[in-house]
């Protein structure tokens, strides 16, 4: 792993581990965006929840460097970007009860049957969201895309370890960059949200 730009590591598909409590210590609320394109969505929460930290994961580097410039400009210590290929950084690089709350916004949606294998969210994502949430963590989702939606919507309404809650409703400084060009575009938008359910759930 190396520092590639202020605020941001970058893993080499030889690391086998990240170094995370040396960003989060354990028992510090951890809240990770998965392609977090310009870092929009996490500069702003980031600046307004101290508390918190806050880790990107994105791949592309021109994104990547705007995420740098956003962290650097607002002083915000709290956050981390990563550059590193999202599933493998969620299924073998995080460790179990982690995170409070995983955004997935605006993934690319491979929308032809046979792109569907590279998809960020397939079906196994449903046991790696449930080893690496805190019980009560939240996944919050939101695409242009309905039926990569549907999937994942189905999956986790299905699933016994989750639970719906309301969607996340985002103020304009909060709202990504993709979520701009679609409302912009008047373009539907859906969003749903789930709670891993605790212990003592039934
Ligand atoms: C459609 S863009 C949305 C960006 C941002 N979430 C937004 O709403 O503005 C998808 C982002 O996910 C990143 N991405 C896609 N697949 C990825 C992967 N496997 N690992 C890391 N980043 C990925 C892309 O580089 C891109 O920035």
């Amino acid at each position: 792993m190396n520092d590639l730009l202020p605020s941001v590591w970058e893993l080499k598909e030889a690391d086998r581990d990240f170094p995370l409590r040396d960003f989060a210590p354990e028992g510090a609320p951890l809240e990770i965006e998965i392609g977090c394109g310009n870092g929009r969505f996490l500069a702003a929460n980031a600046a307004k929840r101290p508390d918190v930290r806050f880790i990107g994961v994105e791949r592309m580097i021109d994104r990547l460097r705007k995420c740098s410039r956003k962290a650097r400009q607002g002083a915000l210590h709290n956050l981390l970007f990563v550059r590193v290929e999202a599933g493998r950084f969620v299924r073998e690089l995080l460790p179990d009860a982690c995170c409070q709350a995983l955004y997935l916004f605006f993934p690319d949606p491979w929308p032809k049957r046979r792109h569907h294998k590279n998809r960020f969210f397939r079906q196994p994502m449903c046991d790696t969201l449930a080893r690496i949430l805190t019980p009560g963590g939240r996944f919050f989702l939101s695409t242009d895309h309905e039926d990569y939606y549907l999937e994942i919507y189905r999956w986790l309404s299905a699933d016994p370890r989750f639970e719906e809650i309301p969607p996340l409703v985002r103020p304009e400084d909060e709202q990504t960059d993709f979520e701009r060009l679609f409302l912009a575009k008047g373009d539907p938008i859906h969003d749903c949200a789930f709670r891993l359910r605790g212990p003592d759930a039934h």
